[in-house]
Parts: C-alpha cells; sequence; structure tokens
C-alpha cells in the first residue's frame, strides 16, 4: 500500500473549536502585526495561528481543530504532512537537499512522471524546465519560452486572469489595481473577456464565440494594434478570477486560433492543475493540448517551493543556461512531489475529487438561496457566486460567511474581482464525512447570512 488510507491521516477530532484565536494565537497576531510586513493579508481576512497539520485539518497554537476547505490555496492536494510524502521528506532532507541542476534520481524521476503525464499529446513529447520556485517563476520562463521560439513580443491574456506577483507575470494579469503602481510593465500585452458560465444577459456558447472573436481579431486583425505576438496566455479555469469554469469550445477554439497563426498555446495550470479537478489537468477536461503548461502550488507534495514549466519538445531550442535560477534542484521538493503523485494514484483521487466535488456542488446548489447565483467549476476545484437581488456582487455576505465558517471550525477561501466568490479547494484527501460536516457549517452559514440580510432589508 502506498501510505494510509485518506480516513487515516487527519486529526480526528476537527472541527473543534474553544476559545481563538485564543491567549496564544492572540500573542503571534500581535507580534506579527508589530513587525512583519504590511503586506501580509490573510490574517486580515481570519485570524487563524496555525500550529500543526495532518490532512485536511489544522490545528492551532491553542488547540483549535479547524477542517481545511482551502488547503493553503490549492497547495495541499494530498492534504498537510501526508505520511507517504512525509516519509520520503525525511529520508531525503537528512541526505541531499540542493543540486541546482546536477542529475539527481528524485528530479529525474518527477521529470519523467510529469511528461508521462503530461496533457494530451504532450505526454511522451514533452521537456520539462524548473526555474525558480514559484508559480510566477513558471510564468516567467513560459512568457521568455514564447518570446524566445516565436521571436515575437506581443502576449495575449484574459481579463480576470491571475498570473503571479512578478514583473512578466503581472503584465498577463488583469487585476489592475494589483499591477497599477508598477507600471508599465511588459508592453504590448492585449486581455481578450474570458468566457464566463454565468453571464445572465447570454447564453454561454455566445460567451465562447464572443471572446474567440476577440482573441482572432487581437492576433489576425492588421489594425488590432498588436504587433508580433508571441503566443496566447489563459488560465484553463480562472481561479484567483472567480472559478471561472470556461464553457465547451473556449480552450479548443484557443487552439485553432493558435495553430492557424503559429503560435504557442500557454495554459497556467498552477491553480488547476495536478488532479484538483479530477483530472491530471484541467485542460483535460477540455481535450486540448496546450504547447506549454505552468505547474507549481501542489507540485511540491506537501507545500514545498517548487515550480516547472512543461512544454513540447519542438520549443526546446534553448541552449544551457538560457533559462537558469538558483532554485531549479530543490531535490526534497522534487522527491515529496513524485510520491505526492504515487499517492493520488495509489488512492484513486482524481475519482474522488471527480465524485466529491459533485457531491459539494449538488450540496450548495441545494441550499436554495437567492444570494447564491452560480455555483461553478470541476473536481475539488468549487466556487459559489453571490449576488444581491439587484444582480450585484454580493462580497459582504462572502466575507460573512467565511467568518462565521471560521468560528465554527471550517476555513473557507474566496475569490472574483469583487471578492463574491465563496472558493473552495480542500485536500483531495478530504473524506466524504468531513466534507459533509463542512458542508453542514458552510449551508448553515449561507441560512443565517440570507436571514440577517432579509432583517434588515
Ligand atoms: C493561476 C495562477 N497562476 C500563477 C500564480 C502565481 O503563483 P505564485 O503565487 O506561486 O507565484 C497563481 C497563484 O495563485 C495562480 O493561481
Amino acid at each position: 500500500m502506498v501510505g494510509p488510507p485518506i480516513e487515516d491521516i487527519h486529526f480526528d477530532d476537527a472541527p473543534h473549536v474553544g476559545e481563538f484565536p485564543g491567549p496564544k494565537g492572540r500573542d503571534l497576531l500581535e507580534r506579527q502585526e508589530a513587525i512583519d510586513s504590511n503586506a501580509v493579508a490573510y490574517p486580515d481576512h481570519i485570524p487563524l495561528v496555525p500550529d500543526a497539520a495532518k490532512g485536511a485539518t489544522i490545528k492551532d497554537v491553542d488547540g483549535n481543530v479547524f477542517l481545511d476547505m482551502f488547503a493553503g490555496i490549492g497547495v495541499l492536494n494530498v492534504g498537510h504532512a501526508n505520511p507517504y510524502v512525509m516519509e520520503a521528506v525525511h529520508e531525503q532532507a537528512d541526505k541531499l537537499v540542493h543540486t541546482v541542476d546536477f542529475p539527481s534520481e528524485p528530479r529525474l524521476d518527477l521529470i519523467e512522471k510529469l511528461e508521462a503525464r503530461a496533457p494530451g499529446d504532450l505526454a511522451g513529447n514533452s521537456k520539462v524546465v524548473f526555474g525558480g520556485p514559484t508559480g510566477s517563476d513558471a510564468i516567467e520562463a513560459a512568457i521568455k519560452l514564447a518570446k524566445y521560439n516565436t521571436g515575437g513580443h506581443g502576449l495575449i491574456a484574459f481579463r480576470g486572469s491571475y498570473h503571479g506577483a512578478t514583473s512578466g507575470a503581472m503584465s498577463i494579469t488583469g487585476k489592475k489595481d494589483f499591477k497599477e503602481p508598477y507600471a508599465p510593465l511588459l508592453g504590448d500585452v492585449e486581455f481578450a473577456p474570458y468566457p464566463h458560465p454565468y453571464a445572465q444577459d447570454r447564453p454561454p456558447e455566445e460567451a465562447v464565440a464572443r471572446s474567440l472573436e476577440e482573441v482572432r481579431a487581437i492576433v489576425e486583425d492588421p489594425y488590432s494594434g498588436l504587433t508580433n505576438p508571441a503566443g496566447i496566455f489563459v488560465e484553463p479555469i480562472q481561479g484567483e478570477g472567480g472559478v471561472v469554469t470556461p464553457p465547451e469550445g473556449f480552450l479548443a477554439g484557443l487552439r485553432e486560433i493558435a495553430d492557424d497563426n503559429d503560435l504557442p498555446l500557454v495554459v497556467d495550470e498552477i491553480q488547476a492543475g495536478l488532479g484538483r479537478t479530477g483530472q491530471w489537468w484541467a485542460s483535460d477536461h477540455y481535450d486540448v493540448t496546450p504547447d506549454i503548461v505552468t505547474t507549481a502550488k501542489a507540485l511540491g507534495g506537501v507545500g514545498f517551493p517548487l515550480s516547472a514549466t512543461i512544454y513540447h519538445e519542438d520549443l526546446d531550442t534553448w541552449g544551457p543556461g538560457d533559462h537558469a535560477g538558483t532554485y531549479r534542484g530543490h531535490v526534497v521538493a522534487m522527491r515529496a512531489g513524485s510520491r505526492a503523485i504515487e499517492y493520488i494514484e495509489a488512492h484513486d483521487l482524481l475519482a474522488h475529487a471527480r465524485d466529491l466535488g459533485a457531491h459539494v456542488r449538488e450540496r450548495l446548489r441545494d441550499v436554495n438561496a437567492p444570494l447564491v447565483g452560480d455555483v461553478r467549476g470541476k473536481g475539488l476545484f468549487v466556487g459559489a457566486e453571490f449576488t444581491n437581488p439587484d444582480g450585484t456582487p454580493a462580497a459582504d455576505a462572502v466575507k460573512a460567511v467565511q467568518r462565521y465558517c471560521y468560528e465554527r471550525g471550517v476555513l473557507v477561501w474566496k475569490a472574483g474581482p469583487h471578492g463574491n466568490v465563496l472558493r473552495l479547494l480542500p485536500p483531495l484527501v478530504l473524506t466524504e464525512a468531513q466534507a459533509d460536516t463542512a458542508l453542514d457549517v458552510i449551508c448553515e452559514a449561507i441560512d443565517h447570512v440570507t436571514a440577517e440580510r432579509g432583517a434588515t432589508a
């Protein structure tokens, strides 16, 4: 057996909350506020002070135990401190940690595993480059690779996108206030509309057609304004943008435009990939083979920083050192990544994510609260969009739901340009019983917030 079954890898009394943040938690929060950067953001949303974590559960410094329905924002796909992964981590950490890009068994094993599981025709025909450890680094590598191979510089991206916090990644990110202080970033980036499945004024096919028409015009219209395009950059499901799950035909349409114009299609699987959606890659749901795939987050197994850019071998035109980075050889992270892949397969977690995700969405739809305008996602990548009766985004309701859940020991997160999407991305090792316990609280929270709003209307 590859590690213990998913039922056995959690603290068994979650959720279990008393006073929180308790005295130790308050002390650390105060210390953090005094000395840490103003850029710290997560504790502003929920004052969680983690001390230990197992599977889909987190214990805080005062002994409260939470059910984790966001997994470090999609990092801990096989759960916190998964024992099968940790066994290899301990062994490897005592032996060899850093190798730049000298060969090591863990490095080559992971490359082989990624190559074998790469989406569509990339499987068996791909190369993997490790640069820096973050998702943003993988995006930078993808931008460089696209430019290097095409000789172009224009980048096509999408409204609502999030690709990271470095300059290149911010350039193709939609969020204006996030990047505005640093403008100008990369020149020549054009943003097309991302087709939203929840567009009340038009059917989904129309949203797809409109988006594809825009992309084709940006690339092909002689008066589009974008010279010399280098590639199309897209999230197969927009994560930060609000778990926006595009209708059928969108990715396939982008593939066609990219092929017609000899452009690489770059699919950013940093949040959606590595089993999150119930397939190895979200693009697998749409039967589309990208030219370049970026991955990070869950790649380091149990939270080690590791990213990679997987690309068709025909694009492997770089010479030695043409893409570099000191941390391109974190052997412990690579070993952890391989073990996580093995654990996912041995425990059939792709099917589990598909089944449990469908169950989670069904329960959210059953709440039958007018506030919840749309429930969407694939596998255990779940979004519920909250809207007011007049159609405006109900961000305050999502905030209230998050707080209500936190106070009852269930951790949920938010997304969307207006913060009005409740985002669930639990570890794939979440059991059905845990999911139901969490959903009892989440559904109760939605009912509670709905009733409160009714009372003040
Ligand atoms: C789709 C996507 N791309 C890129 C990134 C950037 O990754 P990182 O924060 O590791 O730089 C993120 C982070 O949330 C992401 O969701």
